[in-house]
């Protein structure tokens, strides 16, 4: 514990950057009315955020990662390998920590309540899976091409293909919510949400890599993507 705090004993925080994307981006409705309307004011870190969760090997199974095998049948859709690398802010291995997963299924619809899009749920994929990262901070996953799905956000808008991933980092204020999308995606210029991510460079980050080497033959497609978590030691970024 002695490493969270400094020589006066108070808890070591994390460093705060700005958001991007930002709480408002009127492109994207529903920020309009759930950003902030005042500054925010900052509360300093305690210890229950600057140290992480610590995952046990058994809380996370075998198959927790394989989202084509949580039925009696094989989900629909064309079968993809998802993985990569989480690293911190200085390119260090993040180890043993928790990735999750969330996405819909091939024809765009989310297993989920309150998802109203007319595409037919498919019964043999629910949509979610998780798993830890090793010690070179790879992950992977095994899943189907999500579908493209329209929204309300504007007249005749449609998301970009992608998948949700939560990582926790080394602390459980590090954690990170993202969404990785699939190379040459054709919907990219109209999603808001794509967008709402102002610098192109940082933008592209968001984008998976179609990974060939990482292909199995004759069975499935793999798509590589490396997340930098950002954390107390991590250097600033140039945008
Ligand atoms: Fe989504």
């Amino acid at each position: 514990m002695a490493h969270q705090l400094n020589n006066q004993g108070e808890v070591i925080g994390y460093r705060r950057d700005d958001v991007d994307p930002p709480y408002l981006w009127p492109d994207y409705m529903s920020t309009r009315t759930r950003a902030p309307k005042r500054p925010l004011i900052p509360l300093p870190h305690t210890l229950s955020e600057v140290t992480g969760p610590v995952l046990g090997h058994e809380s996370v199974g075998a198959l927790d990662n394989d989202l084509t095998r949580q039925h009696a049948g094989e989900p629909l859709g064309e079968r993809i390998i998802v993985h990569g690398r989480v690293l911190d802010g200085d390119g260090r291995p993040v180890r043993n920590t928790l990735v999750e997963l969330w996405q819909a299924n091939a024809a765009g619809r989310y297993h989920h309540d309150v998802d109203r899009h007319p595409a037919p749920l498919d019964p043999n994929f629910s949509g979610a899976g998780r798993c830890a990262t090793d010690d070179e901070g790879r992950y992977r996953f095994i899943t189907i091409q999500p579908g493209a799905y329209p929204w309300r956000n504007h007249s005749n808008a449609w998301r970009a293909r992608h998948v949700h991933l939560s990582l926790f980092g080394p602390a459980f204020a590090t954690r990170l919510v993202t969404q990785m999308y699939f190379p040459g995606d054709p919907l990219f210029f109209q999603d808001p949400v794509f967008h709402s991510v102002r610098d192109e460079k940082h933008r592209n980050r968001m984008i998976s890599q179609f990974d060939l080497d990482n292909t199995v033959e004759e069975w499935a497609l793999a798509y590589r993507f490396d997340i930098v978590l950002r954390g107390r030691d991590s250097t600033p970024m140039e945008e």
